[in-house]
């Protein structure tokens, strides 16, 4: 088969591999569909993420239909139309039990860890891959969601909504910054509706991002480059701050800008991963009652968000800005990568 194979630091190729095979009675096979890149593929490609070894198959995002099953697999059968969670989940470790998928301690990859696809096991961005713990990593995907649509909850759907909306514990007529315009901000935003907030202010650096993210609910919309950038989020709050600050960016500087904004009793949700130390304020903070959140997605609330794809109540569409075939993957690397010029959100790649 073919797959987009990482090289090392700077280097990827779409080139032939062997095909994946069954290696535990838990595992299936799926022919993939419909895939995507996310903003880790290009931090690996940069060499950022050290555990990821050359001749690696990159990707953790995918819809396609199940070729072979495990012997011990009941609940899907070959031909299925399925999601692939970006999370591994054994579904009976200690921490699966109580839906903290993002370390499941199941012993593929490395245990604790959930997300090994693309990084510690072949990923997704191939013709075939092999989940492992299929019952519990795939979701059985309903006739009336596309793959472009369901793709969009491999991933970044649930990661907004998780780690930046639940974790931040919004509430009816709250006041939500997002800090970073990009799929994963604006998946949190749209998912921010949910609960009823009463004002979304996006901010960004890019213009044409702040723009889209109207379309995923923000009601406000703030140019971050700017002097008086804070002025001008404070000024949409009663002067005392947003009520949740979610960070999806991923650098010192956004995670700063949380902490200003957010008013005492209000919460700061970091989603961005980060790779560099961020100085934390404690000597200004600790007066202010603030709850800090941060962490990887668990992906528990995928069934959930299928559910109101399927009644077209969750903006996923919107998301896929350009479309690519598989032979056409270092096309789509291109255009994910010069986001700001392509103007590119999500970039779906099918067969
Ligand atoms: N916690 C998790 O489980 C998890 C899962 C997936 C992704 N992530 C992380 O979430 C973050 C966002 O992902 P994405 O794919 O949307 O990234 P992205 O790079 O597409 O978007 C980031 C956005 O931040 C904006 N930005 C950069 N600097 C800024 C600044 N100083 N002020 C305001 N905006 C600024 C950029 O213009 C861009 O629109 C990344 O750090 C990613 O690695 C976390
Ligand atoms: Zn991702
Ligand atoms: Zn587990």
């Amino acid at each position: 088969m073919k797959a987009l194979v990482y090289g090392g630091p700077g280097l990827k190729s779409w080139t032939d591999v062997p095909d994946p095979a069954i290696e535990n009675p838990t595992d299936v096979i799926v022919r993939l569909d419909t895939t995507t890149i996310c903003g880790s593929d290009l931090h690996i490609l940069k060499g950022d993420v050290p555990a990821v070894v050359p001749g690696r198959i990159l990707g953790h995002e995918g819809v396609g239909h199940i070729t072979e099953i495990g012997s011990s697999v009941t609940t899907f059968k070959v031909g299925d139309r399925v999601l692939i969670s970006c999370i591994k989940s054994c579904g009976s470790c200690s921490n699966c039990k109580i839906g903290l998928y993002s370390h499941c301690l199941g012993d593929e990859g490395v245990s604790g860890i959930g997300w090994i696809f693309g990084h510690l096991i072949d990923g997704t961005q191939a013709e075939y891959v092999r989940v492992p713990y299929a019952e519990n990593s795939l979701y059985l995907l309903p006739e009336s969601v596309t793959d472009e649509e369901g793709v969009m909850l491999s991933d970044i759907y649930p990661t907004g909504f998780e780690i930046g909306v639940q974790y931040g514990g919004v509430k009816p007529g709250d006041i939500v910054a997002v800090i970073g315009a990009g799929p994963v901000g604006l998946a949190a935003m749209a998912t921010t509706g949910f609960y009823g907030a009463a004002r979304i202010i996006a901010i960004d650096l890019d213009a044409n991002r702040l723009e889209k993210s109207r379309e995923f609910g923000a009601t406000d919309t703030v140019l971050s480059g700017t002097a008086d950038w804070k002025k001008s989020v404070m000024a949409l709050t009663d002067g005392a701050g947003v009520d949740v600050a979610i960070e999806a960016v991923g650098v010192p500087d956004t995670f700063t800008m949380a902490t200003e904004i957010v008013r005492p009793g209000g919460h700061v949700a970091n989603i961005g991963v980060h790779g560099k130390p961020v100085q934390l304020h404690l000597e200004n903070l600790w007066i202010h009652n603030i709850w800090i959140s941060m962490g990887l997605v668990n992906t528990n609330t995928t069934p959930m968000l299928l559910k109101l794809v399927e009644s077209k109540k969750l903006p996923v569409k919107k998301m896929a800005t350009h479309h690519f075939t598989f032979d056409q993957f270092l096309d789509a690397y291109d255009t994910f990568a010069r986001a700001a010029e392509t103007k590119a959100l999500k970039v779906i790649i099918s067969r």
